[in-house]
């Protein structure tokens, strides 16, 4: 059976949530699942803009048909051509053979790479940046936004109702349950958290693509922001968009201190809640803590994105970095974050190398200090030490006020 909402009236929302997908993009836990969105415009001309993942596929075509009524489909604009949002382009194609498709040539090709269906050329209207579209009384400007988060993205701007489909930008994890609107629902305390992770995940390393295009939707009057993922933004867009400036300009949100920490015995683990505890004592608020061993990665990402310092403490394995810390600090690297200040320390039980190795990591950080004093200690934290564990809290405040 259908299920749709109406944003406005002659926009829809048919997409659909997938709640039992285990990893998104075969990464990324998605306890709360995701939601495919796509949307159809209702006007002299019909537009399906962006499609759905394979694994929603009966929801949403059943959705394009009743929103349609027996009406032919004549557009289908694609924004981004990661399956997630294009598997279905085949069976919109098959249904509506006289459809044409609205796309650039990026897009174009990779509809090639991806797909087999023959389509004649003269149903691809390709676009560049800022062509339009005009489909009755919407008139749609097509504006291009490579790298968020692939080279084909573009996003969609109807300027009759001042409507912005953003394709994957100011998405998030999360299925939409039943609300459709960021405002219907207390997002701060239930989705923000997952708006950053899928950000920082998946866009995180493109800070300065991101920037470009909010520099375009600066210049656009946004009445409305239609994600592929998660809510529809209507209200507080200046809110998220602020967000999204943070966050891709690699800026803390808060001044305070993320510890990661891997432990095998719990010696390491030891220090990391000492020093947690020091730091309380010295009035550091929202101190975060995290065992790598138990964290998927991707959760630590988006905090270290969040946080101004952090501390990671890692164990000597195999003569290297504990594997989890390894395997998130090439992953932060990986993720391009920056304007950090970092402290590290290090355990081994005979031969400790974990800092060492750590710190060529994460020297690769843009704007990122290191505190000098590297704590080291084999297996447990004995006396001899604490006063450098202390030394090192006091060292993180001074730096958290600027001194
Ligand atoms: Fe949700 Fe880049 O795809």
């Amino acid at each position: 059976m259908y299920n749709v909402k109406k944003l406005t009236k002659d926009l829809y929302w048919v997409g659909a949530n997938d709640r039992r997908i285990a990893l998104f993009e075969s990464v990324y836990p998605v306890p709360t699942g995701v939601s495919y969105n796509s949307y159809l415009l209702l006007d002299e001309k019909t537009v399906l803009l962006d499609t759905v993942d394979k694994s929603v596929n009966h929801q949403f075509m059943e959705n394009v048909e009743h929103v349609l009524a027996g009406k032919p489909l004549d557009y289908l604009v694609i924004n981004h051509m990661e399956p997630d949002h294009c598997a279905e382009i085949p069976t919109i194609i098959a249904k509506y053979p006289n459809i044409k498709i609205v796309c650039n040539l990026k897009i174009q090709t990779m509809i090639k790479q991806f797909f087999d269906f023959e389509m004649p050329e003269d149903r691809y209207i390709i676009v560049k940046e800022g062509d339009t579209l005009n489909t009755g009384k919407h008139t749609l400007t097509f504006v291009f936004a490579p790298m968020v988060h692939w080279p084909e993205v573009m996003v969609t701007y109807d300027t009759t109702d001042k409507i912005l489909f953003s394709a994957d930008a100011f998405g998030a994890f999360g299925a939409i349950d039943g609300n459709i609107f960021a405002d219907e629902v207390d997002y701060d305390l239930r989705y923000m958290d997952e708006a950053r992770r899928y950000y920082t995940n998946i866009v995180g390393k493109y800070g300065p693509q991101v920037q470009a295009l909010l520099k375009k939707a600066a210049g656009l009057e946004i009445n409305m922001i239609c994600p592929l993922h998660g809510y529809v933004w209507r209200k507080d867009i200046a809110k998220f968009i602020e967000k999204y400036d943070k966050w891709s300009s690699y800026t803390p949100e808060i001044n305070s201190v993320l510890i990661a920490y891997a432990s095998v015995y719990g010696g390491t683990q030891n220090a990391a809640e000492i020093l947690a505890g020091k730091l309380s004592e010295l009035e550091v608020k929202d101190i975060k803590m995290y065992d790598v061993s138990t964290v998927h990665p991707s959760y630590i990402v988006a905090d270290a994105f969040k946080y101004s310092h952090i501390v990671f403490a890692s164990t000597t394995y195999n003569n290297g970095i504990f594997v989890n810390m390894e395997n998130l600090l090439h992953d932060i690297v990986a993720h391009n974050l920056q304007n950090r200040k970092i402290a590290i320390i290090e355990n081994g039980s005979w031969a400790p190398v974990a800092g060492k190795l750590m710190k060529s990591l994460v020297e690769q950080l843009k704007n990122t200090e290191i505190f000098e004093s590297n704590l080291c200690f084999k297996s447990a934290l004995k006396a001899d030490k604490y006063t450098e564990l202390e030394n090192l809290a006091t060292e993180i405040v001074k730096s958290m006020k600027g001194e």
